[in-house]
């Protein structure tokens, strides 16, 4: 630090000199911190830097510069985005499209609860707004922390961006002493154009549309420019909650409305599927006078206890859903039909378009699915697009629902070029040239390629890398092409990924050196993978990518085995049930055909059970068989997949070797005060106070597992009247047997 004189001994150039150099330091210091993202002085020593300008321009009032950084509001350096954990996780919501959908979910709902369906059933209904969701943590009534949805269990901590926002009061009264308020955040139609004519006379870059207007103004580093864009907030839920708001969803919502929030005037209490979709198609005719954009209505079960009798599947409430309004299409011209291979060798055909605007998004690329879909079939072999295929050149029309990948829903055969020709499917891999093959039953080819296709390497370690997967700071999709193909440092599985700092050491230029690396950056690669050396079970088999086995299931087969080697001896184990398995569905699609062709009926079970015979598996296999796919949610498709994974040597050999990378955490029960956490629980006979879904969904909210089937792991059997082979089995076995009440008693209140 140089030495600094004393302010009362400045001449006046000498502090006209200094408050430009501060200015420029400061402007600069900025600039790193949020444009950058990348700060290159301390906190402390920006501070000093600010100080010293304020008390020069103190003692000069008159040499204060115009662009002085005293009066930049807010650009002092924020405290970035720091993560917040959400003590209730933020969900989304399941999706209706058509009205058939939303007499669907009442249906499911009474029979979850086991309502008939004449009882009396409330529901509210409201719009859906399009903006982007906010936990609003008040204690004592004080807004402590305002949060972003983020993956649902972590988000971002943009305290002092809401507190811009005039709509979310800093203060209430009368709440309870915790309180987090979920709402949405969301721009004006008016205010939106306003801040684009804005941007635009700056020479800045206007916004697609109101939602990214608004998510790109509440992820503003910098607060005061937050302030200057004009958001809004309607509150439309809760998170956690240390006393109960009401008993139903639309007097929480209007107490919401007491403590001071903006509650959306449409939501309206609705007592059938048909008053529902009545109320859909009001606000679908109010939607374009609104003044906001909505993309759907949104549906609650009234009754938060039975709200909460309902809960949750993984990532979505069985209380609610949201009733999308149909989305908006555009016509334009289909260039060409490209081959994409994913991770699992799935070619996928995604068609290149003549980019056109749908709903204010450009759109230039759209799913095609597969061959099938292209051909103008769906899977199940039925015509869709009134038998229509596509073809390049072809005039086609796309829509876009929300935020999924852009679709064709038709093509225009009066514009087909005169010399189109079908779309050929590649019978090879475009990326490896190996054989793409279509199993019997699948829609979908797949390049037989495994290893040795780059594409499939490549994509397979991008999802490695993914947030909901090993999540390494620094190391993304672009990073993995760079390494993939790098020659002196490369990452070809995942294994690799683990010993890039051990070969880094080896090698004569150092990652450091290399152009676009630097001592830091390289330092902090290593440090993040380092950090995720240990890893939770769960997410380390979803990040393996075998196909079928997504977070649940991953998550599922972690709980079930616990241990990394119970998994892999398992399936190894399962794996010659498993082949007969396959052989026993072939044999079954064969024997479909053939009943059909003779016109018989097919003799399904018999089939399956001689070609199973026919291959003499071992009993120990079977067991183990039984064993995986007897975990709830998981099937024969998971465990077909999982064992074809282990048993492929070239696959099993890469595992391994990142295996020996690892220490793999085994999981916890979710609940671990629960008597039944962790343990193995089958329902049998009738139950009568609840539902047989329910009483799956409650034992595994607290952390049980449900099985179909007693065998010498089931540590619970809950048998309602008319129990018979499984209770006796249980009896055989010595398994604990309760009834019904037992079962209430002992998870009352949990
Ligand atoms: S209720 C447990 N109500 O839609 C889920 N969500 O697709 C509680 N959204 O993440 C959400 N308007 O950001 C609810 N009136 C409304 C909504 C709404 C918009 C958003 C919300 C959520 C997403 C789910």
């Amino acid at each position: 630090m140089t030495e600094e004189k004393d302010i009362s001994r400045l001449t006046d150039s000498e502090a006209r000199a200094e408050l430009a150099k501060l200015a420029e330091q400061l402007a600069a210091a900025n600039q790193a911190y949020h444009t950058n993202d990348a700060p290159d002085i301390s906190d402390a020593e920006y501070d000093r830097l600010k100080r010293r300008n304020a008390a020069i321009e103190a003692a000069f009032p008159d040499l204060k510069r115009a662009d002085s950084p005293t009066d930049q509001v807010g650009a002092q350096v924020a405290d970035g985005f720091g993560k917040v954990t959400h003590a209730v996780a933020m969900l989304s919501l399941g999706n209706a499209f058509e009205d058939e959908d939303v007499t669907g979910f009442a249906d499911r709902v009474r029979s979850f609860l086991g309502l008939p369906s004449a009882a009396p059933l409330e529901f509210t209904a409201e719009p859906k707004i399009d903006g982007l969701s906010l936990s609003l943590r008040y204690e004592d009534g004080k807004l402590v922390q305002a949060a972003t949805r983020g993956d649902g269990a972590t988000g971002e901590n943009v305290t002092a961006n809401a507190l811009t926002i005039s709509d979310i009061p800093h203060q209430i009264e009368g709440a309870p002493q915790i309180l987090e308020v979920r709402g949405e955040v969301y721009m004006s139609h008016a205010d939106f154009a306003a801040l684009n004519e804005r941007q635009e006379a700056a020479g800045d870059k206007a916004f697609a549309n109101p939602r990214n207007a608004a998510a790109g103004s509440l992820r503003q580093l910098d607060s005061s420019i937050t302030q200057s864009r004009p958001l809004k907030f309607f509150a439309y839920a809760w998170g956690d909650l240390s006393a109960p708001l009401a008993e139903t969803q639309f007097e929480a919502v209007e107490r919401l409305a007491t403590l001071g929030f903006s509650t959306n005037p449409l939501t309206k209490k609705c007592n059938s599927a048909r008053e529902l979709i009545s109320h859909y198609r009001s606000i679908e005719e109010q939607r374009a006078t609104l003044g906001y954009d909505i993309d759907g209505v949104v549906y609650k079960v009234n009754d938060l206890a039975l709200q909460s009798r309902l809960g949750f599947r993984s990532t979505t409430p069985r209380w609610a859903i949201a009733h999308k309004f149909a989305a908006e299409t555009a016509w334009t011209r289909l260039e060409a039909i490209d081959i994409q291979v994913g991770r699992t060798g799935a070619l996928s055909p995604v068609a290149r378009l003549t980019p056109v605007t749908v709903g204010g998004v450009v759109v230039s690329n759209a799913t095609l699915h597969n061959e099938d879909y292209i051909r103008g079939l769906d899977n199940k072999g039925e015509e869709i697009r009134g038998g229509k295929d596509i073809r390049e050149g072809d005039w086609v029309q796309v829509y876009r629902a929300g935020d999924v990948i852009p679709k064709v829903a038709d093509v225009d055969l009066s514009k087909r070029p005169a010399d189109s020709k079908p779309y050929e499917f590649p019978p090879t891999c475009p990326e490896c040239g190996s054989p793409a093959v279509r199993e019997e039953g699948d829609s979908v080819r797949f390049c037989t390629g495994g290893m040795i296709c780059p594409a499939q390497a490549k994509e397979k370690l991008k999802h490695f890398v993914a947030r909901k997967a090993f999540d390494i700071e620094g190391l993304g999709a672009k990073q993995i092409e760079m390494f993939f193909d790098d020659e002196t440092l490369p990452i070809k599985e995942p294994a690799d990924i683990f010993t890039l700092a051990k070969r880094d050491e080896a090698q004569l230029t150092k990652l450091k050196n290399r152009m676009g690396w630097g001592e830091q950056s390289a330092t902090n690669l290593f440090a993040a993978i380092e950090d995720k050396r240990e890893i939770a079970f769960g997410r380390m088999l979803f990040s393996l990518g075998i196909r079928h086995v997504g977070e649940t299931a991953a998550k599922d087969l972690a709980l079930h085995f616990m241990e990394w080697d119970a998994l892999v001896k398992g399936a190894e184990t399962a794996r010659e049930a498993a082949v007969a398995w396959r052989k026993a569905d072939e044999a079954e699609e064969t024997e479909r055909h053939a009943a059909k062709a003779e016109g018989r009926s097919a003799k399904i079970k018999a089939t399956r059970d001689a070609t199973i015979a026919g291959c003499s598996v071992p009993i120990t296999s079977t067991a183990a068989w039984q064993d995986m796919t007897g975990i709830d949610g998981i099937g024969a498709t998971v465990g077909l997949s999982l064992t074809d994974a282990f048993a492929n040597a070239q696959e099993r050999a890469a595992i391994d070797r990142l295996v020996a990378e690892l220490t793999i955490i085994p999981p916890e029960a979710p609940s671990k005060e629960s008597p039944v956490a962790g343990k193995t629980v089958v329902f049998t006979g009738s139950l009568e106070k609840m539902t047989r879904a329910e009483a799956k969904a409650r034992a595994e909210a607290l952390g049980a597992k449900v099985a179909g089937s007693v065998s010498g792991k089931t540590d619970l059997l809950v048998a309602g009247p008319g129990a018979g082979s499984k209770a006796k089995k249980a009896a055989d076995l010595g398994v604990e047997t309760i009834d019904e009440d037992a079962w209430l008693a002992l998870t009352e209140g949990l």
